[in-house]
């Protein structure tokens, strides 16, 4: 048996959906799986929801939920957007659960015995009344360097230094509002900074597991000097408790990268692979990290040193994907530009976002950017006007007149792979032709394996351009008229042309490519050169269309549905101590009375609803609003509401909100609704209020 690689990316926090600048990694990742899988390597893809943490208790505490019912509900989300984006994990677990408690413990008490781990006591905040320690975001004070009212205990978002909850000016509990008071608190520290650790890391770095753009930051951090690390919490915490220390918790960052391995145990108990086999034989299993750029600090330190102490294989590759950012900047909430995949997916389809992802990466953690106008240039001028071009035409012209089917050229298997030239021109020009197909795609596995994908996807569209260029040098729609035979070897040509493309865009757009091999009558489940070029003298499938343009009002109505009144928060910000999503809340600017008083606000009575076929998020609701005859209104609530709820409650409507269309369907008028997307509450009207009643 091949060696194993075990592949796997970044785990996503469980409090918040999947963005486009998290696809960049999954996706990243998903393209080197499959490609290795196809090459007939024995690649698994694992990952998993990260649970733990003052953010996601926070979170959780916000919308009034437990935890658990939190992390539940976005570990069902998680999953349904990365289907939909054809992330195809082998599995994806959850750090909050048995196999992770007891492999966190495991590590913990090898981690005791070998010493690796040592007590003691910080000062921490704590508040007498609410009689707990006060993490970092649970307080609020003024930063300590610029004077800024209402910081939390980590980091000023003004002036953008960090500092210790303990420097904090006039520092407030967030629960209670009272001033906390110093208490000292005993702590576990793992002992990064020990001279074999670090002496370990110097070695490690120089492993090859880095690139050498990354290698050197992480050697920055080792020249400044390690900290011992902290991984204990103090309680109230949502995580797994310490065994022998009451009421103390283990620190997220511990539990969460140990997740990589309880997740792909998890696969191995359902495969038959016992863990050793994962994580303690480096011969039978290698171990590969996709990760962001934010979180190598985690990933180069820690986490090795730690598998280090307590024997489990150590990573032979971290590869590191750069920030996404929008149209050159950061992604904002305000601007749009903080997309969603599920609302991607609504509006364009995702194969689209992959095929752009591979074109802006190489193997490399530069940041990559998403420019609205170059995306839909690169699919429309590549995916579209190149590949399915490509397969559009042969098949148009092949079913034409020649029964669809293929006819015979003998000399290209062979000769595309190799040989000597053949003596006339025309079938000198084929088989040259063919042999550079062939080439590119040799190419391309290379590129594969070296996670280059930008240059993938330009090694292909330059195949798909000799397959085009053929055609329109050989002109089959005039050779349909003069020679028909002449025609279908053309045609013959071109088809294998599409099967290497069918081969080797897969990895990158699956669902694009099974069209195309549909359209070929065939279906593929290797990457394999030697198969270059043997499409030969059998009927094709009928056509199907393989991608439809993208339009620029398609980008604007996915910005649209992502703009937020809300400003920024730091949401996609991470400190050291990760524990950072929590939002604040702030409000909009001061409007006056008369800019209000232009919306009409008014009472509607539901008196029909229905759900939208193929929109997971829209219902189509009557609404009465006393003008005599009900309007139809698409409102985007069916995450939270069943349609059959709704009729007979009374809610507010923006009456002179200007018609739009959703999915084809006119909607006059607009819902008041507050929640996110999957919990949602309809403003209702308490008392049985006439349909049309003005609300101000
Ligand atoms: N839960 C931690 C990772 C724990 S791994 C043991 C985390 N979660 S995250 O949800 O914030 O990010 C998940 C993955 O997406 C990480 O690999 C992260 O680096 C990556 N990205 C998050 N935001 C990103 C961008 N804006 N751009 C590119 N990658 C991004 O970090
Ligand atoms: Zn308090």
């Amino acid at each position: 048996m091949k060696q194993r690689i075990l592949v796997t990316a970044g785990l996503p926090y469980a409090n918040g959906s999947i963005h486009l600048g998290h696809l960049v990694g999954y996706c990243q990742a998903d393209f080197y799986v499959r490609a290795h899988k196809r090459l007939g390597e024995n690649a698994i893809y694992i990952c998993a929801d990260d649970t733990h943490g003052t953010p996601i208790e926070l979170n959780a505490a916000r919308q009034g939920v437990k935890p658990t019912e939190l992390i539940e509900r976005y570990h069902k989300e998680h999953k349904r957007d990365f289907a939909q984006f054809d992330v195809a994990f082998d599995y994806f677990g959850s750090t909050n659960n048995d196999t992770n408690r007891e492999i966190v413990e495991r590590v913990y008490h090898e981690l005791r015995q070998k010493e690796a781990l040592e007590d003691r006591s910080l000062d921490g905040n704590w508040c007498e009344k609410d009689e707990r320690f006060l993490p970092d975001r649970f307080i609020k004070g003024e930063c300590p360097n610029c004077n800024a009212a209402d910081q939390y205990g980590d980091v000023c978002e003004v002036c953008g230094k960090t500092y210790s909850p303990t420097d904090l000016k006039n520092a407030r509990c967030v629960l209670c509002g009272g001033t906390p008071v110093i208490r000292k608190s005993d702590h576990v520290f793992f002992k990064l900074s020990a001279a074999p650790n670090v002496e370990f890391l110097r070695n490690w770095i120089e492993s090859g597991a880095l690139l050498s753009d990354t290698a050197n930051y992480v050697k920055s951090w080792l020249d400044s000097g390690l900290r011992d690390w902290c991984i204990s919490r103090d309680g109230p915490y949502f995580g797994f408790a310490i065994p022998d220390r009451p009421g103390k918790f283990f620190y997220v960052w511990l539990d969460a990268p140990l997740g990589y391995v309880s997740a792909s145990v998890e696969w191995g108990q359902q495969n038959k692979i016992d863990f050793t086999e994962l994580w303690q034989a480096p011969d039978k299993t290698r171990i590969e990290h996709f990760i962001g750029k934010d979180i190598v600090y985690f990933h180069t330190l820690f986490w090795p040193a730690v598998l280090k102490a307590v024997g489990y294989t150590l990573p032979s590759a971290i590869h590191v994907n750069g920030m996404l950012t929008v149209e050159g900047e950061k992604m904002s909430k305000t601007r749009g530009t903080f997309i969603n995949a599920a609302t991607f997916a609504e509006h364009i389809e995702p194969q689209a976002l992959r095929y752009y992802y591979a074109c802006r990466s190489g193997a490399d953690s530069s940041d990559l950017d998403l420019s609205f106008e170059d995306f839909v240039l690169r699919v429309n001028s590549e995916l579209v006007n190149k590949h399915a071009n490509l397969f559009s035409r042969m098949s148009q012209f092949l079913s034409q007149k020649l029964d669809n089917c293929l006819g015979d050229l003998p000399f290209l298997a062979q000769e595309a792979q190799a040989a000597p030239l053949l003596t006339t021109n025309e079938i000198n020009s084929m088989v040259e032709q063919a042999r550079r197909v062939v080439a590119a795609c040799r190419r391309v596995e290379e590129l594969y394996r070296k996670r280059e994908f930008g240059q993938v996807v330009r090694e292909l569209a330059g195949v798909a351009d000799i397959g085009n260029e053929f055609m329109q040098s050989a002109k089959p729609w005039e050779q349909l008229k003069t020679d028909p035979e002449k025609a279908r070897e053309t045609l013959t040509f071109a088809a294998n042309v599409c099967y290497a493309l069918a081969m080797y865009l897969w990895p990158i757009v699956p669902k694009f490519s099974e069209a195309g091999a549909r359209v070929l009558g065939t279906t593929i489940d290797s990457i394999d050169a030697t198969r270059l070029f043997a499409e030969r003298k059998r009927k094709l499938g009928t056509f199907e269309r393989l991608f439809e343009r993208i339009e620029r009002k398609q980008i604007d109505a996915i910005v649209d549905a992502s703009k937020q009144s809300m400003p920024d928060t730091n949401a996609s910000k991470k400190t050291n101590s990760a524990e950072t999503t929590a939002g604040v809340i702030q409000l909009g600017e001061l409007i006056e009375y008369d800019q209000f008083s232009k919306v009409d606000l008014r009472v509607g009575l539901i008196v029909n609803a229905e759900s939208v076929p193929k929109s997971q998020k829209l219902i189509r609701l009557e609404v009465d609003l006393g003008e005599g005859s009900s309007r139809q209104i698409i409102a985007g609530i069916a995450q939270s509401y069943s349609p059959n709820v709704l009729v007979g409650t009374r809610i507010v409507v923006v009456a002179n909100l200007k018609p739009a269309k959703l999915m084809g369907l006119e909607s006059r008028g607009m819902v008041l609704a507050a929640g996110e997307t999957t919990n949602m509450s309809l403003l209702r009207i308490e008392k049985e209020l006439a349909p049309g009643t003005k609300v101000k």
